[in-house]
């Protein structure tokens, strides 16, 4: 990783100018030698953009893991300065960087602005995050953004990528934190609220499940965003049938299968947005067996892995959610059910690892025979 060489050779240019001066030949080689590295990365985007949050670095909106000691000197030097992201514009020159290594070299030293290289407080809302004593883990405010979102989403406008992004990096530094899944969902308290909340689920499970599958940051980051716009196309539908209380009759549920037709063509069109996004609006009530919605040349199209996980957690979390038709299923017997459709509906290899993942939730929150403790 380019990022993680860069942030390596820039902390021990850093170093070494504390030891020595900033015209030392180790130390301007060092600096030359970072230069390369940042052009080098800036070859193909305008800037790199290095985040502090609390005690991680999150590189182009993706949490960088194993950056060594280097890394953690560096969260430190900047949390001295005050400073939780850095961006490094395109055009760097040799003397600017140099001055700021001097400068972040220097306890006493104040940094200065310097024409492309933009220091400042990170404006993640990082105080909205925050992990309770216990209980729910995931405030509101989470699904608020997620509300936001969901609610500039029309025929006419295109959706916030950045606004989603931060989204995605905000549930990852919170559930790496977090080992029992089952804290981090949240329970739907209002009807209203379904779609949001559903949506963040959604998207906290199938990044845990890619995450326990050993999913690389960027693409933990692209499910993420996927999951939560599997839904998107629902946003096409009448209100009328989505909210109808009794059942549904044959033409109602034929619209409402229409919804990953209509996801797909929406977010197809977005520019920046991860190609699974559409993938998986499209694909996440086709099954593992390829039967299932929307019906393409059966056989012909087999459903994306990634959308397998987010079917397999779409599942979850709605027979979970408190819905007015639906009883809150007791986390057992939603296991069993996904064991039942395992091979048919879902993936085998998905269903074993994720149950196995929230049993283990239910037992370090009292036994499986407690019901787990399940917010309702
Ligand atoms: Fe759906
Ligand atoms: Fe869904």
């Amino acid at each position: 990783m380019f990022a993680k060489t860069f942030i390596s050779t820039l902390m021990s240019a850093i170093s070494n100018c504390s030891l020595y001066s900033k015209e030392h030949v180790s130390v301007e080689n060092l600096t030359k030698k970072s230069l390369d590295t940042l052009n080098g990365l800036l070859t193909e985007r305008e800037s790199l953009e290095i985040m502090v949050v609390e005690d991680h670095l999150v590189v182009n909106k993706t949490p960088a893991r194993n950056m060594g000691h280097h890394g953690t000197s560096f969260i430190k030097r900047l949390k001295r300065k005050g400073i939780s992201r850095i961006d490094f514009l395109k055009g760097v020159t040799y003397a600017e960087l140099r001055q700021f290594i001097a400068d972040l070299s220097d306890p006493e030293s104040e940094l200065k602005p310097y024409p492309h290289i933009k220091t400042g407080i990170i404006d993640v809302r990082t105080s909205k995050y925050k992990i309770k004593g216990d209980g729910e883990v995931l405030t509101s405010e989470q699904v608020e953004r997620v509300k936001e979102i969901y609610h500039s989403i029309s025929p006419y406008r295109r959706i916030s990528v950045s606004g989603l992004e931060e989204i995605v990096v905000n549930f990852i530094v919170t559930f790496k934190r977090e080992a029992n899944i089952l804290k981090l969902i949240s329970p739907v308290k209002a009807y209203s609220e379904y779609t949001y909340t559903h949506a963040t689920n959604v998207a906290i499970l199938s990044m845990f499940q890619a995450e326990s599958l050993g999913a690389r940051d960027d693409l933990l980051h692209d499910i993420g965003i996927a999951a939560l716009l599997h839904d998107v196309g629902k946003l096409f539908i009448s209100k009328d049938i989505l909210e109808k209380k009794g059942k549904l009759d044959k033409k109602e549920w034929e619209e409402i299968k229409l919804h990953t037709l209509h996801g797909a063509r929406y977010l197809a069109k977005i520019d920046g947005l991860t190609q699974l996004a559409p993938i998986a609006a499209l694909e996440h009530h086709l099954r593992y067996d390829c039967k299932g919605y929307p019906s393409l040349n059966a056989g012909e199209r087999k459903q994306h892995f990634c959308s397998q996980i987010i079917a397999t957690s779409d599942f979850f979390d709605a027979l979970r959610s408190r819905r007015p038709y639906k009883r809150d299923w007791q986390i057992q017997e939603i296991i069993a059910l996904m064991k039942e459709g395992s091979g048919t509906e879902f993936n085998p290899f998905l269903v074993d690892n994720f149950s196995r993942a929230l049993m283990k939730a239910l037992q370090h929150e009292g036994g499986p025979s407690s019901g787990g403790g399940i917010p309702a």
